[in-house]
């Protein structure tokens, strides 16, 4: 009987997993998603863990004291963390995934070399050592990635110039040939082999994340994120729990989808970024000499007289935004020019601020339509017949040289042609680059007008500019 109510709430689970992802798919259901997927299929999963496996006596009061432990931890620090650091939380999330699978694994290789428990012969030797190998690098690979979007390290830590990826393969093969022979070995095997076996799955995460940065952290995170997922399955496969191999599964295959669009907004192929080229700062690239040009500069009142004169304006979000929190103040813009017959409209940039659908997110939470966002395609096709874009705090992804410069780390990334518009405002505080690292040419353009300050600040005083008109 109990075995049955077990198996119910795990397809319960499994089914609101599914139902919940389908929901994520659009902003304006993904709160609902998440309640579906991450509450209260979760919640069914953990439940019926609680009762599985049968024969296996468990220790309620660890289990309990961990659920109280963690979900404290987790519930405070994703009700305190800052928009602005959501990135490194993911990062945190998957790695500390990936650090379950890694210590899952190990217990099963302990019972069965120590505590000679001989359930699972060698498809569980298999399973651990998949999970040790995938968990291992969602790990560290995730808490690289953390340190990399903290720039705590730089791109070029730890790094081998030009044959990094060689030393990636051999680590790769010497992990495969781990797992061939602890299969080969049997109850032959030992103790410390499964823990040489652990170290060098946990070097290899690092030494698999740190060649790759600058432009190219979309792409890793999602990765990583798929990581998690597989690590999961993987250890779900260890004990036979079938919602454990189903979610792991799921946030793979959604990790990989997520993988492949990142990678097509960066134009690039996934080998292409993980054995190097841009991205890494070994690639080198112009920093950007634009010796005699000028910057132009326009006023508060301007600018406002623009906005409230033209037919149609692209706001052009980016991670400024976000550290700005200027989105509710975008918003009660559009509000006023649209009042005024003013059409508005915000491009969205696929990699624009730290994760995927960032922007969607913030703009989301400030309640702007979700018709009145456009994809990458969608806003170069509007912004060539806008009046004006403004840009809040976007920077990379509405750099031209992406286009027209070989030698630019970020050539090649398929970018917002802001410049299309008959004028351009660029809303940011001073003329540091972005997250790529690398001097901007529209700046320079003849159409661009730069608005210095914190976007917040200069787009609520252009509220109070153009209520004064
Ligand atoms: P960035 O190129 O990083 O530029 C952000 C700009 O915002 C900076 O130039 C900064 O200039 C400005 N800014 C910061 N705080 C501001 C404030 N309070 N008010 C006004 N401006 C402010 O951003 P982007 O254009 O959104 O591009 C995203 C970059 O991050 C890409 O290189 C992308 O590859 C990378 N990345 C993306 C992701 C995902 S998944 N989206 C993950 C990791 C990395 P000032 O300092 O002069 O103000």
């Amino acid at each position: 009987m109990l075995l049955a109510i077990v198996n119910l709430a795990f397809l319960i689970g499994a089914v609101l997993f599914a139902r919940g992802l389908s929901l994520l798919s659009s902003p304006e259901t993904a709160r609902k998603g998440n309640i579906y997927a991450g509450a209260i299929g979760m919640g069914l999963a953990i439940l019926g863990a609680l009762f599985f496996p049968m024969d296996v006596p468990n220790n309620y009061l660890w289990i309990v004291a961990g659920l109280i432990v963690g979900g404290g931890i987790g519930y405070y620090v994703s009700y305190k963390v800052k928009m602005t650091a959501m990135p490194q939380m993911v990062a945190i999330f998957n790695g500390l995934g990936g650090a379950c699978a890694v210590l899952l694994a190990m217990v099963e290789f302990n019972n069965y070399y120590l505590a000679e428990i001989p359930d699972g012969g060698t498809g569980a030797l298999v399973s651990s050592a998949l999970a040790l190998i995938i968990g291992g690098v969602a790990f560290t690979g995730s808490f690289v990635a953390y340190a990399k979007l903290e720039e705590f390290i730089k791109d070029n830590f730890l790094v081998i110039p030009k044959y990094h990826h060689i030393l990636n393969i051999t680590l790769l093969l010497v992990l495969l040939g781990f797992t061939a022979w602890l299969v080969y070995l049997g109850p032959e095997g030992e103790m410390w082999m499964a823990l040489v076996f652990m170290g060098i799955a946990l070097y290899y995460g690092v030494s698999f994340v740190v060649p790759i940065g600058g432009a190219d952290m979309p792409v890793v995170i999602a990765l990583l994120n798929t990581f998690s997922g597989l690590s999961a399955a993987s250890a779900g496969l260890i004990y036979n729990n079938k919602i454990m191999v189903v979610g792991g599964l799921l946030v793979g295959a959604s990790g990989v989808i997520l993988t492949v669009l990142m990678c097509k907004a960066m134009n690039r192929s996934l080998l292409n970024v993980l054995i190097g080229g841009f991205g890494g700062s070994a690639a080198g690239g112009k920093k950007g000499a634009q010796g005699e040009m000028v910057i132009k500069e326009v006023a508060l009142n301007e600018a406002a007289i623009q906005l409230n004169y033209s037919k149609s304006v692209v706001f052009v979000p980016g991670y400024g935004l976000a550290v700005a929190q200027a989105q509710k103040v975008c918003k009660e813009i559009e509000d006023i020019l649209e009042a005024n017959d003013v059409e508005v409209r915000y491009a969205i940039h696929p990699v624009a601020g730290r994760m995927p659908g960032h922007m969607n997110v913030l703009l989301a939470e400030a309640n702007v339509a979700y018709p009145k966002l456009l994809d990458l395609d969608e806003a170069n096709a509007y912004l060539a017949n806008a009046d004006i874009a403004v840009i809040v705090g976007a920077n990379d992804v509405v750099n031209p040289a992406a286009l027209d410069d070989p030698s630019s780390l970020i050539y090649g990334m398929p970018i917002l042609r802001v410049w299309d518009a008959k004028h351009v405002i660029v809303l940011k505080r001073s003329m540091r680059p972005g997250y790529a690292g690398i001097e901007n040419p529209l700046f320079f353009h003849p159409k661009t007008h730069m608005l210095f300050g914190d976007a917040k600040d200069s787009l609520t005083k252009l509220v109070t500019e153009l209520k004064a008109l």
